[in-house]
């Protein structure tokens, strides 16, 4: 796969990209990663790449001619252009999964008040990374790519992939690691008793009891046994008491 990010600040993707699964992702040719400077493209006299809004009103816009022309430049028949922009769906992980088959992805960053809304003809895809708003694009571009690089097969193991959240819309189960005990805390017993099906019930319903708490909206779409859905009415029922 190649990700091509458009932005006015290449700079801060050097230390995303040479640091740890990302670094080994392009040393292994997982991924190309291109950076490009929009105001490479800009054909004003003074380099300007923003200007005031028509119609007045606070802030830059982003001026289109010099993103149309750098979308021009890096576009291939099979690429995917994408903005990222709070004006837009909400990232999910099955929008990482999708965006994962793609070979060329373009990530076009806005900064100030946002871009031209001319240069939206171009775009393919629209993302918000949630409903906040950022200072630019770059920081949701650094998420979005983060999330499809290790969907690569080879990139992370595959047995990862499989067991985390939000794979069947559950958070997912709490882990531990060495030692047993840390300031009195106890690992929970069922984890070292090596007994794999009470581990995977446990891991379960900590799953669901995580997802309860915190993301009970996901349970909806989640797919739950019988078990699963008795376990969440005994919890329930034990609130109630
Ligand atoms: N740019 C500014 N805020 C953003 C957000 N929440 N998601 C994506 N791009 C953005």
């Amino acid at each position: 796969m190649k990700i091509t990010i458009l932005t006015l600040f290449p700079e801060l993707f050097a230390p995303y990209i040479t640091t740890s699964i990302i670094k080994k992702a392009v040393l292994q040719s997982y991924v190309v990663i291109e950076c490009i400077n929009i105001r490479d493209f800009t054909l004003d006299k003074h380099q300007r790449v923003d200007d005031t809004p028509f119609g007045g009103g606070a802030g830059l816009v982003m001026k289109a001619q010099p993103i149309m022309d750098a979308i021009d430049h890096v576009r291939q028949a099979n690429s995917h252009v994408i903005y990222l922009t709070p004006v837009a769906p909400v990232y999910t992980q099955s929008k990482a999964k999708e965006l994962s088959h793609y070979e060329h992805l373009i990530l076009l960053c806005g900064h100030y008040e946002g871009i031209d809304e001319r240069v939206l003809s171009m775009v393919d895809d629209v993302i918000s990374i949630g409903d906040y708003i950022l200072t630019g694009g770059e920081v949701a571009a650094m998420v979005v790519m983060d999330s499809i690089i290790r969907l690569i097969p080879g990139v992370i193991s595959s047995q990862s992939i499989v067991s985390e959240s939000f794979e069947e819309h559950l958070l997912e189960y709490p882990q531990y690691t060495r030692p047993e005990e840390v300031r009195g805390l106890r690992v929970p017993e069922v984890l070292i008793s090596g007994h794999h099906a009470n581990i995977e019930a446990y891991r379960q319903q900590q799953s669901l009891l995580k997802t309860m708490k915190y993301r009970p909206d996901l349970l909806k779409k989640a797919k739950l046994s019988e078990k699963d859905k008795k376990f969440i009415q005994k919890m329930v029922n034990d609130v109630e008491k």
